[in-house]
């Protein structure tokens, strides 16, 4: 067999919780970006009350669900895109893990895929799972991709560019309109994962790559962390027509679909801003507490511009994200993602999700 996988990144920390768990109260887990709060109740009601359980539910998405979806763009970022434009996916993981093999079906001369050099670790698997070549783009300090650094061979051979603002793990804005234009320019799909966008601090807006105009981009959004509802698994993909539409039908043929019920739910979510408020501050309050329990041991972490993670520094003479992942599971008992997890410049860096509730907080704090 030539396809090896190494080992899901989160399964290499199981070292790190045994030594977090020696404490007492336990780990305090903040690897994984898992949302613990609860949804709306909207939501729920919504999930038990559609009777769309007995049919199969559309692989493209509830005509309901595409004009939720549609309406919430509208609002949220001000843009026009139609209900056929939209598409519905089974949570965004799948999405971004099956996108490149889909795309090489309709361009079968191209092989390369590009994505921000510090990411999400699914943007570089999706290439692999389909056979193709991952290729990272260098960032800009401060946040953005540096399109001049691709080379002409891989523009001319990129099947896709991947774009993720607020970042996951950096927490970094990226000039969307710009990638975007790259990507008309050289005849360049661009799909701006923005799972995050519902958080971004300091008062600065969202964005969607949707707002330059539909052609060559696709927005993909998910209910999973805007509305607390990563185990429903639900979020859509909008853009350019030819686009949506190919991955519609071969979607469809996949056997890809969202559950009715799951399709009601996610609809009633979008429907709802008011949890959003709620949520936002919520995470935001967190972040502030675990950068300020960091700092009074010693590790300085600033806030991020977008996104529920703080990425922090490794502290000299500390050694490498290891080194910090482990002395803080023994310091504070809590779980951290080393950052080589997202690319090699996350050597030096660990990234810290804010995700446990209050009382945990109270248990780091009182650690300290
Ligand atoms: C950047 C990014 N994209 C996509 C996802 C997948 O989210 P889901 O499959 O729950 O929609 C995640 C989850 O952590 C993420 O961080």
């Amino acid at each position: 067999m030539s396809f090896e996988l190494e080992p899901y990144p989160y399964d290499r920390l199981d070292g790190l919780r045994e030594m977090a768990s020696k404490h007492p109260g336990g780990a305090v887990d903040l690897s994984i970006g898992t949302p613990v709060d609860p949804p709306p109740q909207v939501v729920l009601s919504a999930l038990s009350s559609s009777g769309a359980e007995r049919s199969y539910p559309p692989s493209a998405g509830t005509a309901a669900f595409r004009e939720a979806c549609a309406a919430w763009v509208e609002r949220r970022f001000g843009t026009v895109v139609e209900p056929g434009w939209i598409g519905a996916c089974v949570g965004t993981k799948e999405y971004v893990a099956s996108l490149p093999g889909f795309l090489k079906l309709r361009e079968e001369d191209k092989g390369t895929v590009l994505f921000p050099a510090l990411s999400y670790p699914t943007y570089s698997m999706g290439a692999r799972l389909a056979g193709l070549r991952p290729v990272a783009v260098p960032e800009i300090p401060g946040g953005g991709l540096d399109l001049e650094a691709i080379s002409l061979h891989d523009r001319n051979d990129a099947l896709l560019l991947w774009v993720n603002s607020p970042s996951n793990p950096t927490g970094a804005l990226t000039d969307l309109a710009r990638c975007a234009e790259w990507g008309r320019e050289y005849g360049v799909p661009v799909a701006s994962d923005e799972c995050y966008a519902d958080y971004t601090w300091d008062a600065l807006p969202a964005h969607s790559v949707l707002e330059s105009g539909t052609g060559g981009v696709l927005a993909v959004h998910s209910l999973s962390k805007r509305s607390n509802l990563a185990g429903l698994r639900a979020g859509f993909y909008a853009g350019d027509p030819n686009l949506v539409s190919f991955l519609v039908e071969v979607r469809k043929h996949a056997g890809l679909m969202v559950p009715g019920p799951v399709q009601a739910a996610a609809s009633a979510a979008l429907g709802d801003e008011g949890h959003v408020r709620r949520q936002r501050a919520i995470y935001h309050s967190r972040l502030v507490r675990l950068a300020n329990i960091l700092t009074a041991v010693g590790v300085e972490a600033g806030l991020p511009l977008g996104g529920f993670y703080l990425w922090v520094p490794v502290p000299p003479p500390m050694g490498d994200c290891w080194d910090l992942a482990g002395w803080l599971a023994s310091r504070l008992g809590v779980v951290v993602s080393p950052g080589i997890f997202y690319g090699e410049g996350g050597k030096y860096h660990v990234r810290v999700a804010a995700v446990v509730p209050e009382d945990r907080l109270d248990l780091l704090a009182s650690r300290v």
